[in-house]
């Protein structure tokens, strides 16, 4: 914050600005991807009756009500990048929740939290940059002159983690493709949260 100067040395008014908080993001690029791109999405039935729903495929609900058959799967495929993130916030956590979505034209997720503590993450499995669109964050906070909402689209490729804290709102546009647009999304939830 600001060093303040004693008055008495202070010829012309000062004006300073400072950041108050902010809010991190990490992009994570996956190596090895085209072979963990084939093991990651062979651990879903995409064909799964229960999975499909009028806006794409979701095994989101099944995993509420049967657990997530392929969790310690993905986090052992995920290991390297796990162990970056850990570094990056000198912080251990364990991955709690983990879904799959896919979209297909018109498809589209509304705006919505992933909670109020800790770190949420989409992977970007199937993802062509020409065609589809990255998830769109909205600050909980609005413009503080004009008071419209704030967005960022982060740019990201196939094959890229997007982590972000699961308090930020965010949410995905229509699919405007034909080509299906494939997220791995889950939280991660840390050692020293109170919403352990
Ligand atoms: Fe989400």
């Amino acid at each position: 914050m600001a060093n303040f100067e004693t008055q008495k040395e202070l010829k012309i008014s000062k004006c300073t600005q400072d950041v108050a908080f902010q809010i991190p993001m990490w992009t994570i690029q996956i190596a090895d991807w085209e072979w963990k791109k084939n093991q990651l999405l062979s651990l879903v039935d995409w064909d799964n009756p229960k999975c499909k729903k009028d806006d794409g495929f979701t095994d989101y609900f099944l995993h509420l009500e049967e657990g997530c058959s392929y969790i310690d799967k993905f986090n052992i495929f995920l290991s390297e990048e796990f162990m970056i993130f850990t570094e990056k916030i000198q912080t251990d956590f364990y991955l709690r929740d983990l879904w799959a979505q896919r979209y297909y034209k018109q498809d589209g997720m509304a705006c919505h939290t992933h909670g109020t503590s800790s770190f949420s993450g989409v992977l970007y499995a199937e993802f062509d940059p020409n065609e589809h669109q990255a998830t769109k964050f909205m600050a909980p906070f609005n413009n503080f002159i004009t008071d419209r909402n704030l967005y960022l689209t982060p740019p990201v490729i196939e094959g890229s983690i997007i982590l972000f804290p699961s308090m930020l709102p965010h949410f995905a546009e229509p699919n405007k493709s034909f080509k299906p647009r494939t997220i791995f999304s889950f939280n991660l939830i840390c050692k020293g949260s109170t919403k352990v």
